[in-house]
Order: structure tokens, then sequence, then C-alpha cells
């Protein structure tokens, strides 16, 4: 192919080896021929689409119906068109085929572009649960508060023990919404931070200390007794101290939670090869392997409504794992029945 770009100053293009230049897209590339017999693909298209033969017809390795059309369309009119694409390749992906013509010496050619669309595609689908799990989570402490509203105004209006009891329950339903504005602002201001590099030098044994003092009248009410266990000579970590008492804080405050009623809770700091480790053991009924995997997930519980009846907001754990990955740490849960929970963090000690 030679040629000039119009309206540009003249430059002379040199002859084109097509599989060249599709070889040098970063996305699936395939040409083919107005019969849709391929006659190039590049290697990104062999890895998304399978196997494609050159001399083969696109119709009958990826007769995928949308395409087909789209290519019929183009072959007729010459004008680019672009399609979204779902195909079934494993794992599935949604594509966007962007196909153009190509005349050249008299005869038209179709050059076919994929881009990935997936995650994208994927985001959206995540962006929408969350804002349905928000509502959802808002509107149930709000419905009994409305509730109580309409009662303190009717039947226990004139009831004095009525009343209290309203107010009570309205008093909690109100403190179980801040909970929950609070953690969301806590998760997006993470989620906002969390490509920054921490920048102090951080002692984890201090924090470890201010968890305990915060939880201990919680821990008590339960008759849990929180030990930290750690060496003076555990070094320090390049972080940010907010951030790293509020993992530890959620951790031990979920351990007082769901642990065993009058058991110790034992937090545990050490020196480990690149960093330190920090534990978070309680004794109890132990989670179930099937949810280890999605325990960070904004407001994924095993137990909702037992979470719920204990002010959880079923956004702790992404909140720590948020933290824990900006400072380029790593976050294990072991549970097993006998040996109890343990949520491990490692935090690296090199920048
Ligand atoms: N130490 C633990 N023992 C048992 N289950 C736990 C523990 N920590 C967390 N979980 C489970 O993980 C879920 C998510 O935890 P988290 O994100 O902190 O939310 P929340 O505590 O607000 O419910 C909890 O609801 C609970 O089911
Ligand atoms: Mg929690």
């Amino acid at each position: 192919m030679t040629g000039k770009i119009a309206n540009s100053p003249p430059v002379d293009l040199p002859h084109v080896d097509v599989v060249a230049l599709l070889d040098g897209l970063p996305s699936p590339g395939l040409l083919i021929d107005a019969s849709r017999t391929v006659l190039a693909a590049n290697q990104p298209a062999r890895e998304t689409l399978g196997i494609i033969r050159p001399g083969e017809s696109i119709s009958r390795s990826h007769p995928i119906p949308a395409l087909l059309e789209a290519i019929d369309q183009v072959l007729a009119n010459g004008k680019r068109t672009v399609r979204e694409l779902q195909l079934s390749t494993t794992p599935p992906l949604i594509c966007e085929a962007s196909i153009s013509a190509l005349d050249i010496d008299g005869r038209r050619y179709l050059l076919i572009v994929l881009i990935d669309l997936t995650s994208v595609r994927q985001a959206d689908v995540v962006r929408s649960a969350f804002v349905a799990n928000v509502s959802h989570e808002l509107r149930s402490p709000l419905t009994t508060l409305m509730g109580a509203a309409e009662a303190l105004e009717g039947p226990a209006a004139g009831n004095i023990a009525g009343r209290s009891r309203m107010l009570a329950l309205m008093g909690q339903e109100a403190r179980r919404m801040k909970n929950l504005i609070d953690d969301l602002l806590s998760l997006s201001r993470v989620e906002a931070q969390e490509f920054i590099p921490p920048d102090q030098d951080v002692a984890v044994l201090p924090l470890l200390e201010g968890a305990r003092e915060r939880l201990s009248e919680r821990a008590a009410t339960r008759g849990i007794e929180i030990k930290i266990i750690g060496a003076n000579d555990v070094p320090k970590v390049p972080g940010v101290d907010e951030e790293l008492f509020q993992v530890f804080d959620n951790l031990i405050s979920n351990a007082i939670k769901y642990g065993a009623e009058g058991s110790v809770v034992t937090v545990t700091a050490q020196t480990v090869e690149r960093g330190v480790r920090i534990g978070v053991h309680n004794h109890g009924t132990p989670i179930p392997a099937t949810h280890l995997p999605r325990l960070t997930e904004r407001f994924y519980r095993v137990d909702k409504s037992r979470s719920r009846s204990l002010g959880g907001t079923g956004l702790g754990l992404a909140i720590v794992k948020h933290i824990v990955s900006r400072h380029r740490g790593t976050l294990l849960i072991d549970s097993s029945q006998g040996a109890g929970t343990m949520f491990s963090v490692d935090l690296p000690t090199g920048r």
C-alpha cells in the first residue's frame, strides 16, 4: 500500500506488510477479504479467538451472528461499524469489534479489531451492585426509624415504657446508619489512596496496644481477654499510622465479635523474612472454607443478621484489604474447627 495522507504535509508511506502491521497492534486484529476468508490474524487474535487458519472462512471458524452481520454490512456499504460481541471463550469475554473497510486496488478487504470490554462491564456490574447494597443497607434502619416515629405519635404516645423503648430503638438505628456512613467514607478514602505508597515509618506494637485499649471494655462484655505477644525488636514498617491502626482495630474487633465468649483473643507481632507479620487469633465457630475467598468483598457477611445485630456493616474487611494492599502487604485467613480463626497481615519492611 502506498499513498499520501490527506491534509498533511506530503509523506511517502512505505509498502506495508499487512501481517507486520497486524502484529504491531496490541489488540486482536484480523484481515479478511470480501468472501469472509481470513487472510491474516495477529497473535492476540489467536490468543483470544483460538485457532484461526488463514484461508478459512470466518463464518465457519467463528459463527458469531452479530459479527457476521456487521461484516456483511461493512462489505456492502464500506462504512466502519462497531459492534459489541459476547465471545463464548473460557472465560467468556465481552468485546467491541471495530470493522473497517480497506479498498485496495479495486478490491474490498475488512480489518477487524477487537477491544476487550470485559473488565469495564464487570466494573459496571460491581458499581451498580454496590449502589443497590448501600441503598438496601440504609433503607432497613430507616424503615425501622419511621415505624418507631409513627409509634411515638400513635400507640406509644401516652405510654412511658413504650416511648422509651421506641426512643432506644431509634437511637440504635441512627447509630447503625452512622456506622455505615462512616465506613463508606473510610472505604472511599482508602480506595482513593490505594496507589499512593505510604511515606512514614510506623512501629506496629504501639498501634496494637492502642487498639487493645480502645476495645478492651467491649471485649470484657463478652468475657474476652485481649493478649498481645510481640518482641520489642519488631522493626518499623513503611506505613500510614491511622490506616494500620484501622486494620488492627477492625481485625481485633471482629475477633471479639465473632470469637467464643469467655475466650482469649491473641494478637502477635513477629519479624518474618522481608517484613513483619501481625496475627489476630480467636477461638470459636470457624468460618466455613467456602466463605473465606469472599470475606473481603464489600458487604459480604457469613451471617448477615448476626453481623447486623452486632452493629457490623460488612465493610470492615473490605477496608482492611485496601489498606493492606496500599502497604503492599498480604492478608491471609485461616479458620478451622479446633484451631480457631487467624487473620494474618504481612507487611514488608523494605520500600
Ligand atoms: N474473626 C472472625 N471469626 C468469624 N467470622 C469472622 C471473623 N472476622 C470476620 N468474620 C466474618 O466476616 C464477615 C465480614 O467481616 P467485616 O467485613 O469486618 O464485616 P462486619 O464485621 O461488619 O460484619 C463478618 O460478617 C463475619 O461473618
Ligand atoms: Mg468487622
